[in-house]
C-alpha cells in the first residue's frame, strides 16, 4: 500500500513501508514522518501501544532509515497532510548513518550529493512528472501509428553543426557520440514510414546556461510525405497533449511548482506562427538591434515569448544559419522550410524541425555549399537514389519541455544526473 491511498481507508489497520523524513519525540511518544514515492505521512509510536522491539526500533530510527509499520489510520488535523498512522508494530529495516544533506545546502553540494538529493520531495515530484511526460509522448505517437526505432549512439557523421561533437576512440578510428539521430531516423522511413527515436543526444557545448545539457533526451519523429505544415501541426498537437494530460492527471503535483495550471490546460492548437522576418520586426519594435541572418539568443527568445501563454513557432529562417538538410523555400526567398518552437516565458527553443531535402542534386549542392565531407555522408546520400520521397521531422529536447512545464530555474533539475560542462559525476 502507498501513502496516497491512506485517505480512503481511515480506521483500517494497514502496513506501510517508507523512509524516514523527519523525527521528533515528545513525552513517551515518537513521531516519525515517512515518505514513499507518493507522499509523506506521520506515524506516532506510543511506548504503551507497541512491544519492546518496536519501541527500541523507533528509538534507533534516524533520518533516511528505511522502516516498515503496521498500524491504524486516523484522521488528525494536526498532522502534516491531515492523516496519521498509530503504530502497533514498527520495524527498522536499515538504520541510516547521519545523512550528509541537512537544511539550507548550497546548490553545488546538492549536485555533489545528487544520488541522495534525488530523495527530496522536490526531486521526487520532478522525476515522477518526467516519467509521465515520457509516457504521454509514447502514448501520443503510438496512437498515430508511429514505430519506435533505436538508432546508434556511436557515429561517424554529425547531423547538426558538427562543431559540438564529443569525440571517442573507436578501436583504431575516431567516432563521435551522436548529436542527433535524425539521419538514421530518415533512413528508416523508407520501410516504416512514420518513426520516432527517443534517445540521448550529446552536445559538447561550452556554454554555461540554464538551458544547455551535454547529454539530453531527444525525441526525434520522422515522417514520410509530411510537408513543413503537417510537421508543425503534429508538433503543436503533441505539445498540447503533454501539457493538457499533465494538467488534467497531475494537478496535485503541479501545485507545488510555480505554474499556472489553467494556462497549461489552455495549451491547444493552433500555436501563434511568425516568420523569422516577422519575428525580426517584433524584436525591432521591442528595441532589439538583431538583423537578417542573426541567430536568436536568450534575450530575443525572452522578448518574443515573455507574454505568451502557449508556445510559438518561428518559421522560414535564413538558410545560411540552419542545417544543410533543410530545403530552400522559393516562396520565402533566402529561407528554408523549417520552424522552431519556442516555449512561453523565455524558456527557449523546445523543438527544431523542418522538411528534408529529398532530391539528390539539391542535397549535393547544399552539402557543397556547407563544405561537408561527402565521404562521411555517402549512406545518407544513397537514401536519395532509391525511391526517395518528400519527408519531414523534428527534434524535441525533453528536459527543455519539462523546464517550461514546471517553470524550473535550471534545466539540470529536469534530469536525474545532469551532465554539464563542469560535471560528469555522480
Ligand atoms: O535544434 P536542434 O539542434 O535540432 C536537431 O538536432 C535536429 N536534427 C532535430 C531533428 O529535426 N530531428 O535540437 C533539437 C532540440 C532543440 O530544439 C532543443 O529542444 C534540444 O533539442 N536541445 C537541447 N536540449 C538540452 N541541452 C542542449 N544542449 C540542447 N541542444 C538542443
Ligand atoms: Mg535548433
Amino acid at each position: 500500500m502507498y501513502i496516497s491511498q491512506v485517505k480512503d481507508r481511515v480506521g483500517e489497520e494497514i502496513e506501510l513501508r517508507g523512509w524516514v523524513y523527519r523525527k521528533r519525540e515528545s513525552g513517551g511518544i515518537i513521531f516519525v514522518i515517512i515518505r514513499d514515492h507518493t507522499g509523506i505521512i506521520q506515524i506516532s509510536i506510543k511506548k504503551d501501544n507497541v512491544d519492546a522491539n518496536s519501541w527500541n526500533d523507533a528509538n534507533e530510527t534516524s533520518i533516511e532509515s528505511s522502516i516498515k509499520v503496521r498500524g491504524i489510520i486516523k484522521e488528525d488535523p494536526r498532522a502534516p497532510g491531515n492523516y496519521e498512522i498509530e503504530a502497533k508494530e514498527f520495524k527498522l529495516i536499515h538504520k541510516a548513518e547521519p545523512f550528509p544533506i541537512t537544511e539550507y545546502q548550497s546548490p553545488e553540494l546538492l549536485l555533489d550529493f545528487r544520488h541522495l538529493w534525488l530523495r527530496s520531495q522536490k526531486m521526487t515530484k520532478i522525476m515522477r512528472i518526467r516519467s509521465y511526460v515520457f509516457r504521454y509522448i509514447r502514448e501520443f505517437l503510438d496512437e498515430r501509428d508511429f514505430y519506435e526505432i533505436t538508432p546508434p549512439i556511436l557515429t561517424k557523421a554529425g547531423g547538426e553543426t558538427g562543431a559540438d561533437l564529443f569525440e571517442v576512440k573507436y578501436f583504431n578510428e575516431k567516432a563521435y557520440l551522436t548529436e542527433s539521430s535524425q539521419l538514421y531516423a530518415e533512413a528508416m522511413i523508407f520501410s516504416l514510414e512514420k518513426v520516432y527515436s527517443f534517445a540521448p543526444s550529446f552536445r559538447a557545448e561550452k556554454s554555461r546556461t540554464v538551458k544547455h545539457l551535454a547529454e539530453y533526451w531527444h525525441l526525434e519523429p520522422e515522417m514520410a510525405y509530411y510537408d513543413m505544415y503537417d510537421n508543425m501541426k503534429l508538433q503543436e498537437e503533441l505539445v498540447s497533449y503533454i501539457a493538457q494530460s499533465l494538467a488534467r492527471d497531475h494537478a496535485d503535483l503541479l501545485k507545488d511548482f510555480n505554474v499556472n495550471i489553467e494556462e497549461l490546460k489552455g495549451v491547444e492548437p493552433p500555436f501563434p506562427r511568425y516568420s523569422y522576418k516577422e519575428a525580426l520586426d517584433i524584436l525591432k519594435e521591442k528595441g532589439s538591434d538583431k538583423k537578417w541572418g542573426d541567430d536568436f539568443g536568450v534575450e530575443e527568445e525572452k522578448l518574443l515569448t515573455m507574454d505568451q501563454t502557449k508556445p510559438i513557432f518561428i518559421h522560414h529562417w535564413p538558410s545560411e544559419i540552419k542545417a544543410f538538410y533543410m530545403p530552400d523555400d522559393p516562396e520565402y526567398p533566402g529561407t528554408v522550410k523549417n520552424a522552431d518552437m519556442l516555449a512561453p516565458k523565455g524558456h527557449g527553443e523546445i523543438i527544431g524541425g523542418s522538411e528534408r531535402i529529398w532530391k539528390l542534386d539539391e542535397l549535393l549542392d547544399k552539402m557543397k555549399k556547407f563544405k561537408l565531407n561527402i565521404e562521411n555522408y555517402d549512406w545518407y546520400i544513397d537514401l536519395r537514389k532509391y525511391g526517395s520521397v518528400p519527408h519531414s521531422g523534428f527534434g524535441m529536447g525533453v528536459e527543455r519541455v519539462i523546464k517550461w512545464l514546471l517553470n524550473l530555474d535550471h534545466i539540470r533539475d529536469a534530469i536525474p544526473f545532469p551532465r554539464v560542462i563542469n560535471r560528469v559525476k555522480p
